[in-house]
């Protein structure tokens, strides 16, 4: 197979860990018998450095010319004061729309190895496996009217959150095709009780739902399923929901790994290549310091290998290699409880050694 991948590295530790994840890549390329031409483009605080924009016209050209796209992080206290509009995030907003890339998956799996490493307790997380479809390129991050003005004497700021029908349907959607292929389970989060776009959302829910007989569909309100998360996570499978509620039970999620550095997403496009990168943010704090753990950008490409190349047993090497790593108890400074620290490379190194080790799957 010959694909090409535009490297969008960004900032923070977005170069270190994305560095990881292409010499992992490598290594699948050399044993499998691929070809992947990688091609690196700007964005975030680091393009807005060198051309004075978050989002440069030539890394959504790259993008579209690619086959997949991988993502570092992007932000950094340095970029903090600009105006939203210039902020290195817009950047990351504005690809998300270019490329419509509205479905993301955030998949969350508790590796046996790890199940002492979440603050919860071990037989609440213990085979925890669900999977986070988050609605990308609608709902209050892009709805229009958001502006500041001034009414009556007094600022006020205006965010809009809006779906279409459309819009809802082909996210349900894909939950349900996911559930299909899982557990045969969606449970559909909103705010039915309060918000319209909600009970737009919960209307279109039960549509979709009729061309899957087969499958479950449960509703939840999002203060709930906040709840849940952390209550009986194991009662989840396909958790479906809109832009925001998705950001921030994907971070409440991430928690029952026991770090945000283990997991990986995949924004699958409606027209052409789809993006991949780990959830964790830039990490300023630690940048530069070859501490940061690389195995959310590592299983990120393994998505990357399995919903865009359908290479099947190539992603599945790396997630028995990291799997394998962890198992024989090597840890990252986030995750470390006691023993010494493995730095980026060396993580990289181990799962690179592990997939040289493991028979053809
Ligand atoms: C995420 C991040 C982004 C988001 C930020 C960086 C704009 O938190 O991908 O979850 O809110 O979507
Ligand atoms: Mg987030």
């Amino acid at each position: 197979m010959n694909k090409r991948i535009a490297v969008l590295a960004g900032d923070g530790i977005g170069p270190e860990v994305v560095r990881a994840g292409l010499r992992v890549l490598d290594e699948i390329a050399q044993k499998y018998g691929h070809q992947f031409e990688t091609k690196q483009a700007l964005i975030g605080g680091c393009a807005i450095d060198a051309t004075g924009l978050p989002l440069p016209q030539e890394t959504v050209d790259i993008c579209k010319q690619s086959d997949a796209i991988l993502l570092g992080a992007v932000g950094g206290p340095k970029w903090d004061t600009l105006p939203g509009e210039k902020r290195p995030e817009k950047g990351l907003l504005d690809i998300r729309k270019e490329l419509q890339l509205f479905a993301n998956l955030r998949p969350v799996s508790v590796f046996s190895s790890l199940s002492d490493a979440s603050t919860l307790k071990k037989e609440i997380v213990k085979d925890v496996d669900l999977m986070i479809v988050r609605e990308l390129t609608g709902g209050i991050y892009f709805g229009e009217p958001r502006e500041r003005k001034e009414v009556d004497g007094e600022e006020v700021a205006i965010d809009t959150l809006k779906y279409t029908r459309s819009e809802i349907e082909r996210i349900i959607r894909k939950g349900f095709e996911l559930a299909k292929v899982r557990n045969k389970k969606v449970t559909s989060v909103d705010k039915a009780n309060v918000l319209e776009s909600s009970r737009l959302w919960r209307e279109v829910a039960e549509d979709v739902a009729k061309d899957y007989p087969e499958i479950e569909l449960e509703h939840m309100l999002v203060d709930n399923a906040a709840m849940q998360l952390i209550r009986s996570p194991k009662s989840l499978d396909v958790v479906v929901t809109e832009n925001m509620f998705g950001d921030i039970l994907s971070d409440e999620a991430s928690m029952l790994t026991g770090s945000l550095g283990m997991l990986p997403s995949a924004s699958l496009s409606a027209i052409g290549p789809s993006l991949y990168e780990p959830i964790h943010g830039s990490a300023p704090d630690i940048a530069g310091k070859g501490i940061a753990n690389p195995l959310a950008t590592i299983a990120s490409v393994a998505m990357m290998l399995k919903y865009e190349f359908s290479l099947e047993k190539e992603a599945e090497a790396i997630e028995k290699a990291i799997d394998a790593v962890l198992d024989a108890g090597h840890r990252t400074v986030d995750l470390a409880q006691g023993e010494a620290a493995r730095s980026t490379d060396e993580m990289t190194e181990l799962v690179i050694q592990q997939i040289k080790a493991e028979a053809f799957v």
